[in-house]
């Protein structure tokens, strides 16, 4: 988180390269984006596709269902988890989709032949909930998750 960050640097002499933190259309995360790119940090999305957000219960179904990505999906005969990688790549994302399905992973590698609009990616910006699918940074500590960490 962008006050992370802030504590990161402040007390070493070294900026983190990547930041890998949960981005799909349904969290955006757009002050922590302008924070990793403040810094110069490349911005790397996990859940990229929404796969955080498949199996709970929730406000909002699937990310791969939504209208308006589905929308999208359909006028550039692409699917809507190639639409959303897209989205990522063309705003300087790197991502890391995951799937155990052949297809699926050939599919996701299979986004360099098309251009998403200015339109269609703030269409895509505007799904955003602030909703976020994993857990919340604040509560991952030392004590709750138990890792030991000898060199701390
Ligand atoms: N740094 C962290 O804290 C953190 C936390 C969580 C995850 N990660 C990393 O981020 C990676 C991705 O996260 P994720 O698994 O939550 O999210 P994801 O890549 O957004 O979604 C994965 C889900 O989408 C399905 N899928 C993949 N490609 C698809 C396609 N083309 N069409 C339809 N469905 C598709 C997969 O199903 P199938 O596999 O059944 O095909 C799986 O259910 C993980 O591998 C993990 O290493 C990092």
């Amino acid at each position: 988180m962008p006050d992370h960050l802030e504590r990161l640097l402040e007390a070493t002499s070294v900026v983190p390269a990547i930041n890998q933190i949960e981005v799909h259309p349904y969290f955006r995360q757009s002050t922590l984006l302008e924070a990793n790119a403040a810094h110069g940090i490349v911005s790397q999305a996990w859940s990229p596709i929404g796969g955080i957000t498949f199996y709970r219960d929730g406000s909002h179904g699937s990310t791969l269902e939504d209208p308006t990505i589905v929308k999208i999906a359909g006028d550039h005969d692409k699917s809507a988890a190639q639409v959303m990688l897209r989205w990522h790549l063309q705003q300087g994302r790197q991502v890391i989709p995951k799937s155990v399905t052949p297809s699926r992973i050939a599919e996701n590698v299979d986004v360099f032949d098309f251009e998403l609009s200015a339109d269609e990616l703030a269409a895509i910006d505007a799904l955003d909930t602030g909703v976020r699918g994993g857990p919340e940074p604040e509560d991952i500590t030392r004590e709750k998750v138990g890792l030991d960490i000898p060199e701390a």
